[in-house]
């Protein structure tokens, strides 16, 4: 018996907004492999739902942060959701097979973009905040 793709501290980045929206994200992915065609639509809308709140909050902090790499995570996240998006459409006109391929598939993208993306902008935003409070503790000290 397989377990249960879910939230592990593999995923975890250490910054704590982010890691937030991660399990929220892995909790609606994960339901995505419940064995109840009669629900599966709602439950992808669900995570269509989260995923755009999810991608634009990160999208944001790129934006603030002038985060190098900005144009390529961006892609990713519009990729991933306008995969979500047709396999909706699709599924909701028969297509049922689609519904396993997606729940299998997307926990791989999942940890894949938290390895590489997400995890370059977590280290970048916290780097960037470590150097903005020494900036600020300098500018104290010689006023
Ligand atoms: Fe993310
Ligand atoms: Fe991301």
């Amino acid at each position: 018996m397989t377990t249960a793709w879910g939230w592990s501290d593999r995923l975890s980045l250490s910054y704590e907004p982010m890691d937030e929206t991660h399990q929220e994200f892995v909790q609606l992915c994960a339901a995505l492999a419940e064995d109840n065609p009669a629900t599966f639509v709602q439950r992808l809308d669900a995570l269509i739902e989260h995923s755009v709140h999810h991608f634009d909050q990160e999208n944001i902090w790129m934006t603030e942060t002038a985060f190098p790499p900005a144009a390529c995570h961006k892609q990713e996240h519009d990729a991933v959701l306008e995969v979500m998006q047709e396999v909706r459409r699709r599924v909701a006109s028969g297509e049922e097979d689609l519904a396993v391929r997606l729940a299998e598939e997307l926990p791989h993208w999942f940890e894949h973009h938290v390895d590489t993306m997400d995890n370059m902008l977590a280290r970048f935003m916290l780097t960037q905040s470590r150097q903005n409070a020494e900036l600020q503790d300098a500018q104290q000290l010689s006023a």
